[in-house]
C-alpha cells in the first residue's frame, strides 16, 4: 500500500525556510504522538494542551482518529495493513504541520509499535515527542465513554484493540502520563512542562 507509484516528481523548494516560520511563530514545531487504549483519554488530554497552548499565543492543531477517519482516511478499515496505512498518512500530515512550525497534537490508538517508531524516523530526532497514555483495559472499559468496548464484549466489533486486537505500549516514549492516578489537566500540565523544559515555546 506505501509502494512508490510516482514518477518523474521533483521536490519544489520554496524561499521561506523553516526556522523562517518558527521565527515568526515564536515556538518551534513538533508532533506531540498520544497513543493509548481507546478511552485512556487521549482526545480529552489532547483539547486541554491545545487550548492551553493556544491561550499562551502557541499555534497548536489537534489531529484526531475518528474526525481523519472522517474525511482523509475514510477508506480505510482497521486491519493491521489499513492500521498502518492510517497511521502512516497521518504521519505524512502531521510532518508537514510541523514543517509549518505548528505544534500538532496528534491522538491516535496507533497500537503497533513499528507504525510508531516509523513515524517517529519519517520526522525526525526532536520532531516527535511520544506520549504514552496509559490505562488498563479494565479502567479504559469501565469509562467506556463511546460504549465501544460494551460493543466489543458483545462481539458486535471486531478486532477492537485491548480485546481482541494488541496494543504494543511503547518502550522509550518521551512522556508516560497514567491517568488513573492523574487527571486530565495536571496531565496537559505534564505536556506544556516538557515543551517549556525542551524548549519548543520559543524560537
Ligand atoms: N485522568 C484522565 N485523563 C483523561 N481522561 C479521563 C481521565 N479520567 C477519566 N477520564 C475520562 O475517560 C474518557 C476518555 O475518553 P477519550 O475520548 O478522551 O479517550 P480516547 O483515548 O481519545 O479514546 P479513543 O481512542 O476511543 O478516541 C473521558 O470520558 C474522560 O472524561
Ligand atoms: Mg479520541
Amino acid at each position: 500500500m506505501t509502494d512508490a507509484r510516482s514518477t518523474n516528481i521533483t521536490w519544489h523548494s520554496g524561499s521561506v525556510s523553516r526556522a523562517d516560520r518558527e521565527k515568526l511563530l515564536g515556538q518551534r514545531g513538533v508532533t506531540l504522538w498520544l497513543t493509548g487504549l481507546s478511552a485512556s483519554g487521549k482526545s480529552t488530554i489532547a483539547c486541554i494542551v491545545e487550548k492551553m497552548l493556544l491561550d499562551r499565543k502557541k499555534h497548536a492543531y489537534r489531529l484526531d482518529g475518528d474526525n481523519v477517519r472522517h474525511g482523509l482516511n475514510k477508506n480505510l478499515g482497521f486491519s493491521a495493513e489499513e492500521r498502518a496505512e492510517n497511521i502512516r498518512r497521518i504521519g505524512e500530515v502531521a510532518k508537514l504541520f510541523t514543517d509549518a512550525a505548528v505544534i500538532v497534537i496528534a491522538s491516535f490508538i496507533s497500537p503497533y509499535r513499528k507504525d510508531r517508531d516509523a513515524v517517529r524516523a519519517n520526522l525526525g530526532a526532536g520532531d516527535f515527542v511520544e506520549v504514552y497514555v496509559k490505562v488498563s483495559v479494565e479502567a479504559a472499559e469501565r469509562r467506556d465513554p463511546k460504549g465501544l468496548y460494551k460493543k466489543a464484549r458483545a462481539g458486535e466489533i471486531k478486532g477492537f484493540t485491548g480485546i481482541d486486537d494488541p496494543y504494543e505500549a511503547p518502550e522509550r516514549p518521551e512522556i508516560v502520563i497514567d491517568t488513573e492516578n492523574t487527571d486530565p489537566e495536571n496531565a496537559a500540565r505534564r505536556v506544556l512542562e516538557y515543551l517549556d523544559a525542551h524548549g519548543y515555546l520559543q524560537s
